[in-house]
């Protein structure tokens, strides 16, 4: 278990080594000034060489930049239903006497709420310029709110407040035994990277971002693509509200990692590397660019990684800015290229067209992890656990309603049910597996396997108790796809948000069964009609509430029978008459 004290924020370009980037720069400005003024606009416009809209539009696109000030302290509060407590925020807007949104009136504080900050394990938590407090309770509040009136810098407050824990209660195949530094490489050079990929292949190794893609297939498709440069980004967004695994391998493995990417380096030819980290683990940064100085010293990055001639390799770190999209990966890139994260059109896909335009393998963390162990150790040793189609071990992160919340390595095809033995949940009557996109599962269903062809997860598992308020929960998740939405595509920029208002009506006691239908109905379609992965999972929540928990919603709903109370269809019969059209493309079905 490591403890790991978060330092001293700093600006990003006293931070060793980050690269130059819109993202770092307004990240920069906002510390510096607790917003964006339009002259510092301007001049980063100069610096990098970018039109002024871009940046206008990055700032406008990602959460953690302003265009009014915030407090010279700011706080958000996480509002996930793992680490957040939004009663704590109120209580906090009382004792400082600042109002939710609006920074106070004498520049000192701010507080608001933002998605889930990852610290799903600690309890409800609060990002305070960029530093993590976690486990907040009232007495915790009352020292923050002293700390904050007199005044008090971050770096003089108790370091106590900001220790982040690892708990990990179950290790496996990647946690039980860490890699040696360079073992990975060496057993990587000796098998060449036709072999290497082939390797992996065997392996069965699936990507452990969501969907699962083989990751061998995907490195023969990028080496075999003709390309100027070949590209290694590993995607450490890490979004999914309840999920926390890859902040405890970027906390405790990161060599792992970084040996994982440069065996990808290896494979495809690539020279360079990106690592985007979540906003939300800025605090990580000083630890990650510590591994990676170690690395160059130890030549396992840099040029002529240990003694392989030729072989030139190097990684830099990106931090977003609070943007879920942007773990999609191809909004990610969109990120790394200085732009609003918007998902692009595919294909193309990233392994052809990717950064720059150029070859890309995008990889879960996890996943770099797992391939660094498969190429050291083999593909047998990892086919050898998991079931058929899902080879292998997943980290889970798990939280909500149980004694142990924390990190479990299982050999994949572990139960629901036996997951809930081993981390305290005695008396859960759902589990939301995979995160909010996920799937919420009925206890009924608690036999069902955790593997690719069952229950797929990236590793959020979520726990509700029978004292729970399911509605709450999916309303919580509606509430996070809406304020989420890119905004790119109508039915998820639209629907999302009428969602939202559909399960607040019925939450608040208003709703009828003809809400609920409608809602059910819009639902479907934002699911079909959406462009990307988040629109398209945004409503599994509430179609899974309305099929395994229907109860719930009908003892909310203030009239039982079918109420239409505007018929659309018939409203639309005078534009029908004025445009002489009576087909049945010009009636709603
Ligand atoms: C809205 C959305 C958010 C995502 N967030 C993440 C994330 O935080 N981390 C991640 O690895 N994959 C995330 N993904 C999946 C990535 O698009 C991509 O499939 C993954 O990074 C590929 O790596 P893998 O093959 O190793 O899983 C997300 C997908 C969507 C649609
Ligand atoms: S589905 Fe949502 S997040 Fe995805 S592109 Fe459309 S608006 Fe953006």
């Amino acid at each position: 278990m490591q403890q790991l004290l978060q330092g001293e924020p700093c600006p990003d370009q006293a931070v060793n080594g980050l690269m130059p980037h819109l993202l770092h720069q307004l990240h920069a400005i906002q510390q510096q000034y607790r917003y964006i003024p339009t002259q510092q606009s301007k001049q980063v416009s100069e610096t990098l060489q970018l039109p002024l809209a871009q940046i206008e539009s990055v700032i406008d696109f990602y959460s953690f930049f302003t265009r009014t000030p915030r407090g010279q302290y700011t706080l958000l509060f996480s509002n996930c239903t793992s680490c957040g407590d939004l009663a704590l925020m109120r209580e906090l807007c009382q004792l400082l006497k600042v109002e939710q949104g609006i920074t106070r009136t004498d520049g000192l504080v701010s507080i608001d709420e933002t998605s889930c900050i990852g610290m799903c394990d600690h309890g409800a938590s609060l990002l305070i310029n960029d530093r993590v407090i976690a486990h907040l309770d009232s007495t915790r509040l009352k020292q923050i709110a002293e700390y904050i009136e007199s005044k008090t810098p971050l770096d003089q407050w108790s370091p106590e407040l900001f220790s982040i824990n690892t708990q990990i209660y179950k290790k496996g195949l990647l946690l039980e035994q860490p890699l040696e530094q360079g073992s990975a490489l060496t057993a990587a050079f000796k098998l060449g990277s036709d072999a290497l990929i082939q390797t992996l292949k065997q392996s069965g190794l699936r990507g452990r971002g969501g969907a699962g893609f083989t990751t061998g297939m995907k490195w023969e498709f990028c080496r075999q693509a003709q390309g100027a440069q070949h590209y290694v980004v590993c995607n450490a967004d890490e979004g999914e509200p309840g999920t926390f695994k890859d902040r405890i391998l970027l906390t405790d493995h990161a060599h792992e990692l970084f040996e994982g990417m440069t065996v990808a380096a290896y494979a495809l030819g690539a020279q360079q590397g990106y690592l985007y980290l979540r906003g939300e683990y800025r605090y990580l940064v000083p630890h990650i660019q510590q591994v990676l100085t170690e690395r160059r010293q130890q030549q396992l990055l840099g040029q002529n990684i240990l003694g392989q001639q030729g072989f030139t390799f190097d990684i830099e770190l990106v931090v977003g800015a609070g943007a879920y999209i942007c773990g999609e990966e191809s909004a990610l890139l969109e990120s790394l290229e200085q732009k609003r994260g918007v998902p692009r059109i595919r294909p193309p896909f990233p392994v052809t067209h990717g950064y720059l335009g150029q070859p890309t393998v995008v990889n879960n963390v996890e996943t770099f992890v797992a391939a660094a162990h498969i190429v050291s150790k083999g593909a047998n040793w990892f086919k050898a656990h998991g079931t058929e189609q899902s080879a292998g071990s997943k980290l889970l992160s798990i939280s909500g309603d149980c004694t142990k919340a924390g990190i479990y390595e299982y050999a994949f095809g572990v139960t629901v049910q036996q997951v809930l033995d081993d981390c305290g949940a005695s008396d859960a009557q759902a589990v939301q597996v995979g995160g909010p996109s996920g799937t919420l599962v009925h206890r009924k269903d608690f036999g069902r396997q955790l593997a690719f062809e069952d229950l797929a997860t990236g590793g959020s598992i979520m726990i509700y108790g029978q004292q729970r308020d399911l509605l709450k929960v999916v309303r919580n998740f509606t509430h996070f796809f809406a304020h989420e939405s890119c905004g790119f595509c109508t039915p998820c920029r639209v629907g999302t948000p009428l969602l939202r208002k559909y399960l607040d009506k019925i939450e608040a006691g208003h709703g009828t069964a003809y809400d609920r239908e409608e809602m059910a109905r819009l639902a479907k379609l934002v699911k079909k009609r959406s462009h990307c992965g988040l629109g398209q999972t945004a409503a599994n929540p509430i179609l899974d509430l309305l099929e395994h928990f229907p109860h719930v919603c009908e003892q909310r709903l203030l009239h039982q029978e079918y109420e239409p109370f505007f018929n659309l269809d018939a409203a639309l019969e005078t534009t029908r008459q004025l445009s002489h059209r009576d087909d049945a493309e010009a009636h709603l079905a």
